[in-house]
């Protein structure tokens, strides 16, 4: 998706090439454009410039050295991607999507967090990345969007369904990149499902009940971590988690609220505090939305098979595939790959109506 190069005074930049003659491409680059260049935080990448040569399309992009996240956790044969790391990796990208939704000027949904779009830099600092999707939320306050966009495995339900798009829903999204921290495991692995669950987040929901009622963590944290972490960030994170991927967007926690409970600056307790009436049932996730589990599985079956069907999906999430596994780069993106391996699985289908 992005070539290196080095601008005349030695900076480093990476050069992403949008697909040409696409509405797609076009649409991505007209977003990023605006809103990359407004924002400003160390946890975003920085929009350096852009360029367009006849319907060629480039944007130019400070350098982020280190890959991705989801290159650091799930890549084959990769080092254990220790505990440290992974709370400093989820506390950056939590600053950088609080910033993006409480702070900027206009506030921003970025629809698209997800591993594979948050980079990494050598001392592991994370930069969030990939504003094609981005949408300012003044366009959508009083907006359903006729387009579902996002990454099959990282869809909040009520997106999902009804297209109805607010910052609730990255938190959604933000929540599934915690599970992975967790549990190391991807959102949707053909090659390791989840039992009967369909989804990480239905898999992970009781475990984490039970992690944070009697701190058992057997079978929900990434064993390759053995005893290496922190029991009380580990709780954190579970808490975030937890909190995060709620099945009523209402009750969850906003970003700056998960970035202050990775502080250790509130109690867990007040991660859902004016959201939810009965504190007491923090752990017990059951929360009681009209949008059901079961219609939730159905609405991502339906997503799938759309994803399956149509011809532009390319996406590592659903095959479990690697690009490095079938040493093919998936083909009809909206971007083309020359030299960083990235995987593009980003899909854009009509909601279901009912
Ligand atoms: N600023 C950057 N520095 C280094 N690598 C980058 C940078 N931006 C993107 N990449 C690499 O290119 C991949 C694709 O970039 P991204 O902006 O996510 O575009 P796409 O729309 O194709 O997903 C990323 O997953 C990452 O591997
Ligand atoms: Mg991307």
């Amino acid at each position: 998706m992005e070539t290196k190069g080095v601008l005349s005074d030695g900076t480093k930049v990476a050069v992403k090439q949008l697909k040409a003659g696409s509405g797609q491409g076009e649409r991505e680059f007209q977003a990023e454009i605006h809103i990359i260049s407004r924002v400003h935080h160390r946890h975003l990448v920085s929009l350096l410039g852009y360029c367009i040569i006849g319907s060629q399309r480039f944007l130019v992009y400070d350098f982020v050295p280190n890959k991705t996240l989801e290159f650091h956790l799930h890549e084959k044969r990769r080092p254990v991607l220790e505990w440290r790391k992974r709370m400093k990796i989820a506390l950056g990208a939590a600053k950088g999507l609080a910033y993006l939704h409480e702070d900027c000027n206009p506030k921003t949904i970025h629809r698209d967090v997800k591993a594979a779009n948050i980079l990494i830099d050598d001392s592991f600092e994370a930069k969030l990345a990939d504003f094609g999707l981005a949408k300012s939320s003044l366009d959508t306050d009083t907006h359903v969007s006729t387009r579902i966009m996002g990454t099959f495995g990282y869809l909040a339900p009520e997106y999902a369904s009804s297209g109805k798009l607010t910052d609730k829903s990255d938190v959604f999204s933000f929540g599934v990149v915690l599970l992975e921290l967790i549990t190391g495991r991807r959102p949707v692995d053909k090659s390791q499902p989840f039992a009967d669950d369909d989804s990480i987040v239905d898999w992970a929901k009781p475990l984490m009940i039970q992690a944070l009622n009697d701190g058992n963590f057997d079978g929900l944290v990434d064993p390759r971590l053995e005893d290496n972490f922190d029991i009380s960030e580990m709780s954190r994170m579970v808490a975030c988690a937890a909190a995060s991927v709620r099945h009523s967007a209402k009750r969850r926690p906003k970003m700056s609220q998960i970035v202050r409970a990775f502080e250790g600056n509130i109690s867990l307790d007040d991660l859902t505090e004016g959201v939810t009436p009965c504190h007491n049932t923090i752990y017990s996730l059951d929360d009681s939305s009209d949008y059901s589990s079961t219609r939730y599985k159905e609405d991502l079956k339906k997503f799938e098979k759309m994803a399956f069907e149509s011809q532009t999906f390319a996406s590592s999430e659903c095959t479990g595939l690697t690009t490095s596994d079938n040493g093919q780069n998936p083909s009809g993106t909206s971007s083309s790959s020359i030299i960083i391996e990235g995987q593009h699985a980003t899909q854009e289908i009509e909601p279901q109506r009912q």
